[in-house]
């Protein structure tokens, strides 16, 4: 079925189409014959489609490929799942592709914030990490209806997944033996979050069911933890409590991170953007640093290495514990403090670690950006030079950046960093400037 030309276009009409470029987040995107864009997943540009259409807005569509002829700029997609699973959507796209549109997105969405200035800031190339392949060192995985997997391209549905290609060494190991292990348990749905730990062949998964107490999920997952295999520690969520069986944390680059705490994914990429956020704190104003959104200490142990002061704020409370454990155990007390506390609200304790105030602040929030946070940071004293921004969504990041530009601040550096292959989701650090 098609559209006739002499009607708009509707839900369940089939068009075929030419895919044209990248979409950012994942899919791609083709332009419809009235000239609306097309969003679509499961195919590479280049390549020719028939699309039903699943959504039909104003400015945009959205298509299901239902028929795809391949055309000659694919990469290799060496997962069996890579249509249905929504975990990997740029996988036939090549890499060199795909860092170049995740470059232009990050440029676009910045050049706005740095308006006429856009002259003076120092654009650096995306930097890229290997592997592409078994790069990544911590998953969310859901279960639901007896199925174990990822979230579906475009859905919320579970596509059960016997192993993924993109996981790195022990979380296959890890993965498998989950599946074996708890899942004649799982009933109902709930999510996992396996966390790899490089420097052992084995790691910790966090199990939260999102119904209720279940006894036979719990004894095997202790069970689990208690046998020879990859699985060294657990932590159980019911009800609001945790539990933690065996070793429930992960030694990572020298920082220990809780099993539920947050940690970068691609180990190789994080020494990269560790080292680009040294760089960028070191070439600001000397003297201490504020550092927001720490989690477990990713950054904190680094420049308490390059010898800066830094007063570290996280909301998770395990991990702000971890990040302060780990100060006192490294002799760091009184260079490295530590606070549970939410970024948004710098309380007087806070900023009482901090006489004159801080030169630089680091911050390194979730998807929803920082906007609470960096209007604290505007309004803290003028000794603060620099703030140096780590963000996964260029999006909240040119929104929260362009509250800085408005009150006199500047963006003075970029760079995107390829920390998510396949994935169509980029990490950036960006430098801003106050002052002209
Ligand atoms: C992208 S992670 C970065 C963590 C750390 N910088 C790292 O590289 O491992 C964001 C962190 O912000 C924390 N977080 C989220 N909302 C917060 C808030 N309102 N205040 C403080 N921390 C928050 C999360 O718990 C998480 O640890």
């Amino acid at each position: 079925m098609s559209a006739p030309d002499d009607r708009p276009l509707a839900v369940g009409d089939r068009i075929e189409l030419r895919i044209d470029r990248p979409a950012f987040g994942g899919g791609v995107i083709a332009r419809a014959p009235d000239g609306r864009v097309v969003f679509l997943r499961g195919a590479a540009p280049g390549d020719t489609v028939d699309a039903e259409l699943v959504e039909v807005r104003k400015r945009f569509l959205r298509g299901r490929v239902v028929r795809l002829t391949p055309g000659d700029g694919r990469a290799t997609v060496f997962c069996p799942y890579a249509s249905s699973c929504g975990g990997c959507p740029w996988m036939p796209i090549p890499l060199a592709d795909q860092r170049a549109a995740l470059e232009a997105h990050v440029r676009r969405d910045l050049q706005r914030l740095a308006g006429d200035g856009a002259g003076a800031v120092d654009w650096a190339p995306i930097a890229i990490a290997e592997p592409a392949r078994g790069w990544r060192s911590t998953a969310r995985l859901h279960w639901h209806a007896g199925r174990i997997g990822y979230r579906a391209a475009g859905g919320q549905a579970v596509v059960d997944v016997q192993a993924c290609a993109v996981l790195r060494p022990p979380l296959p190991a890890l993965f498998a033996a989950i599946r074996e292990a708890l899942g004649p348990h799982l009933s109902g749905r709930g999510t996992l979050r396996i966390t790899a730990d490089p420097a052992s062949p084995s790691g910790t998964v966090e199990v939260r069911p999102a119904e209720g107490e279940q006894a036979g999920l719990r004894d095997a997952l202790r069970a689990l933890v208690e046998g020879d295999g990859p699985c060294h520690g657990a932590v159980w969520f019911t009800g609001g409590r945790s539990e933690s069986f065996g070793r429930p944390h992960n030694r990572l680059d020298g920082v220990l991170h809780p099993a539920g705490a947050f940690v970068q994914a691609h180990r190789a990429g994080n020494r990269l953007l560790t080292a680009a956020v040294l760089d960028a704190v070191a070439a600001g104003p000397a003297g201490p640093v504020l550092e927001l959104f720490a989690g477990s200490g990713n950054f904190t142990f680094a420049l308490a290495a390059a010898g800066r002061t830094v007063t570290a704020v996280e909301i998770d409370a395990d991990a702000a514990r971890a990040l302060e454990n780990a100060a006192r155990r490294r002799g760091l007390g009184d260079q490295v403090r530590a606070f549970a506390s939410d970024a948004g609200r710098l309380t007087p304790t806070i900023l009482s670690t901090l006489p004159g105030g801080p030169s630089v602040a680091l911050i390194d929030p979730p998807r929803t950006g920082a906007r609470r946070a960096v209007g604290a940071l505007a309004g803290l004293g003028p000794r603060l030079r620099r703030v140096v921004y780590v963000s996964c969504n260029p999006a909240t990041l040119a929104r929260d950046g362009r509250l800085l530009v408005e009150r006199g601040w500047r963006l003075a550096a970029a760079r995107p960093f390829d920390l998510f292959p396949h994935t169509g989701h980029v990490e950036v650090l960006a430098v801003f400037d106050r002052g002209a």
